[in-house]
């Protein structure tokens, strides 16, 4: 009756259920996972946000493909501030990141062709690659101070069917940006091995240092599809919508687009109130992305000073985004630090085999969370790694 691409194992895991359990308890929980924009106090302008919903448009039906021009126009402003001169033809609406993922697996892939992703990295390519047909093949990211491409590896791992390497600028949850030795790797691995490259920058605004950052939508020597969205970029997970950005040699990206274009014409993914009202949705960064950006500061500011006089944990270094991940003592594993952390203190983590780290030492937290949760809840933690070791 079902596709073999729905057999997933579908039991929750210890760490759900225990989760499930205490809050059928009524436990407090202080959850260090919590990433959804709209649960962590944030002040959204929420009067022009509604009002750009009314926007008298969306009462008539004129559909686009790509999405209408006012709208990708918005987009194309976005990125003229990132320095990447767009054209609005170059832009592609969807729903969400996920959906645009979907469209460009469709694009590039046969049944069976496979995609080259990262590990660590986040855990829903495997759902997306298997529910597209596709495989999707891991190369590692190793930390030596940094998080850096294994090129070796990479390599070794492209085969005759592989279509595309897929990079996440910055990686959730490692929060490293592509160096730029890496990103000219990955540009010539393209070229000379006829891959497009994907790249995912929902979280390319969140820089915590003053490196220089530079967006993959202006690179035009290969074809590059660079993916963003409104739910990171604004703070708008609920809005759905996000976009894909096609550049390359202009007459692979011509045909990337047209055929693109077919695949959007048959979904016409986004309604007309939400794109409508994208110009307004976008410039609401303008509010968010402060409040976030200094949200993500504070956190890791008082993470620092707390774990400044603790020897037990370490934290890997971040670029940018909304995640840190810290190395624990190696008594537990990361699943049973994960458990013991909530049994015993009430503190949600992620563990690292969520996300495929290769050692079982590291746990995932989020750095957005208020205050009030964020603080007690590493009080709590160091409490528990110094009872643990
Ligand atoms: C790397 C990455 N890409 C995409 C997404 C999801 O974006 P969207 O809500 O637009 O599907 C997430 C969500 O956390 C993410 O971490």
């Amino acid at each position: 009756m079902f596709s073999e691409r729905t057999n997933w194992l579908r039991e929750a895991n210890e760490l759900t259920l225990l989760l499930e359990e205490q809050r059928r308890a009524g436990a407090r929980i202080l959850d260090l996972t919590e990433s959804n924009p709209t649960r962590c106090g944030f002040n959204y302008p929420s009067e022009r946000m509604l009002g750009a919903l009314r926007h008298p448009e969306a009462l008539s039906y004129a559909p686009d493909p790509r999405g209408p021009i006012s709208a990708r126009q918005s987009v194309v402003d976005y990125y003229a501030e990132r320095g990447a001169a767009l054209h609005p033809d170059q832009i592609f609406l969807t729903s969400s990141t996920s959906e645009a993922y979907s469209f460009i697996f469709r694009l590039l892939g046969n049944p069976q062709d496979s995609i080259l992703a990262p590990t660590p990295s986040y855990p829903l390519f495997d759902f997306l690659a298997r529910l597209n047909d596709l495989n999707l093949i891991r190369y590692p990211l190793v930390y030596d101070g940094d998080w850096r491409i294994e090129r070796e590896v990479l390599e070794t791992r492209i085969e005759s069917r592989s279509q595309a390497i897929l990079i996440v600028h910055p990686n959730n949850p490692t929060g490293s940006f592509t160096s730029a030795d890496d990103r000219e790797f990955v540009l010539e691995r393209c070229r000379a091995r006829h891959l497009a490259l994907i790249v995912d920058e929902v979280f390319f605004d969140y820089s915590l240092t003053t490196e220089p950052r530079s967006t993959f939508a202006k690179e035009s020597r290969e074809l590059v599809f660079t993916l963003s969205g409104l739910s990171k970029i604004s703070g708008l997970p609920q809005m759905k919508c996000a976009w894909i950005v096609v550049s390359g040699p202009s007459e692979l990206a011509g045909d990337a687009q047209s055929r693109l274009e077919l695949i959007a014409d048959t979904y016409l993914p986004v309604s007309a109130p939400i794109y409508m009202a994208l110009p307004d949705l976008l410039a609401a960064r303008r509010i968010l992305q402060p409040q976030i950006l200094g949200r993500l500061r504070t956190n890791l500011d008082f993470l620092d000073r707390r774990l400044a006089g603790s020897s037990l944990i370490t934290r890997y270094r971040v670029g940018g985004g909304w995640y840190v991940i810290l190395r624990l003592p190696p008594v537990l594993s990361d699943e049973e630090w994960a458990l013991s952390l909530l049994r015993d203190s009430g503190v949600f983590v992620h563990p690292g085999y969520f996300y495929d780290f290769a050692c079982e030492e590291n746990i995932v937290i989020s750095l957005l969370p208020p205050p009030e949760v964020f603080e007690p809840a590493i009080e709590r933690l160091l409490a528990c790694v110094e009872k643990g070791r």
